[in-house]
């Protein structure tokens, strides 16, 4: 890895990152160890669970995890493992007033606490009994998660020169759109064939748009018009300006400007949360790791309008079914020429059109702590 690591570092200025951290198992896991476990990722929306007892369950890095609305105001994240012998204790999605584990119901209540064990007297049943319940953060309706207890959520995080946390650009920058009172419409889990990174370097490439998706993107969101947004060590995003002849939106929350209801914005919130906001919809996709050579997308589609019909919103559905699978076959592609022994790295596009790759990768560098490694090592072996 020590080469791979060198190549990493001592890349040319402006170019993107050597293919093999994009298909070698070993660096997967250094990601893993370095940056997944110990980083905040969106398990999903906040409007899944909107009645106490609602729950999904999701498996995240090998880390089985339910979701639950505990409270009306509370949601909590909870190991979703048995504490008697590591059955999974809750199934699919649903509404419950407690989790029985199936394989000797042992029952537990929304927060986890361990309320029954058939059996067992009630002095044996212990604290460390109950469901462990992760760190969690509600954001703008996304529900985020972070196995580490260290980590901090970064928009709680003071920061920078002016005080402000290292979300407080791209909250500012999408606050007309009020994402957090946008309405679920449908989500869907897919496995991608390619690696998380190349999915969320092409979500945030304006420079593809025109050329992979001619017939769904390019007459509304041609890649000329694509405008990088500053971004942060937590987060890059752009704008995507609408064509001229592209057709206004109608419904949108009354707080957005007349430019902004001709605009879409992507966003990615690192590591690997990647979304697009526009007046009217709002598409995400969190990505979760399964390997160097596939990842687990859970992917959903919100509303402005409470009240659309079942065809406009099977309509919208289908148009991003068809833009995800134009990604999807690319990146399948992509992958397969990244393997190859050949494989090299030219400078990125412009700014505007890739300037948020560049974000993404130097906040890869700076999390994997591999600027000092050299030393570090050499250090050791004195
Ligand atoms: S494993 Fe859950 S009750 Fe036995
Ligand atoms: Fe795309």
């Amino acid at each position: 890895m020590q080469d791979l690591f060198e190549q990493i570092v001592h890349r040319p200025p402006g170019h993107g990152l050597p293919p093999r951290c994009y298909t070698d198992d070993d660096f997967l896991e250094f990601e893993s160890n370095t940056i997944l476990q110990s980083e905040w990722h969106c398990l999903g929306r906040v409007d899944e669970v909107p009645e106490v007892g609602d729950f999904f369950t999701i498996d995240i890095l090998s880390e089985p995890l339910v979701v639950v609305r505990k409270a009306e105001t509370e949601i909590a994240v909870l190991s979703n493992v048995c504490r008697h012998r590591g059955m999974p204790v809750a199934e699919g999605a649903g509404n419950t007033n407690r989790f029985r584990c199936p394989y000797h119901a042992w029952t537990y209540a929304l927060d986890g606490k361990l309320r029954a064990a058939p059996l067992v007297p009630k002095d044996q049943l212990q604290k460390e009994c109950a469901l462990p319940e992760f760190q969690s953060r509600c954001w703008l309706g996304f529900i985020f998660f972070c196995m580490s207890e260290e980590t901090e959520w970064p928009g709680d995080i003071t920061g920078d020169s002016k005080g402000d946390h290292p979300l407080k650009y791209l909250e500012d920058h999408v606050a007309n759109y009020h994402m957090e009172s946008m309405h679920s419409a449908a989500h869907f889990t897919e496995v991608w064939d390619c690696n998380w990174k190349s999915l969320v370097e092409n979500f945030m490439d304006g420079y593809h748009l025109s050329v992979v998706h001619p017939e769904t993107l390019h007459h509304l969101t041609p890649t000329s018009l694509c405008k990088k947004v500053t971004g942060s060590n937590a987060f890059t995003a752009y704008t995507a300006n609408y064509a001229g002849t592209a057709p206004a939106r109608e419904n949108h929350h009354p707080s957005l400007t007349v430019d902004q209801t001709r605009q879409s914005q992507l966003f990615c919130v690192f590591p690997a949360l990647i979304a697009s906001v526009s007046a009217d919809t709002l598409v995400y996709l969190a990505l979760h790791p399964l390997s160097a050579d596939r990842v687990s997308v859970k992917w959903g589609l919100s509303t402005y309008e409470s009240d659309l019909s079942d065809a406009e919103k099977q309509a919208r559905i289908e148009k991003w079914q068809q833009i995800n699978a134009e990604d999807h076959q690319i990146l399948q592609r992509l992958h397969s020429g990244l393997k190859s022994s050949r494989a090299g790295t030219g400078p990125l596009a412009e700014e505007n059109f890739e300037g948020t790759l560049s974000d993404f990768h130097h906040y890869l560098v700076s999390k994997l702590g591999i600027l000092d490694l050299p030393s570090r090592q050499s250090a050791a072996g004195e």
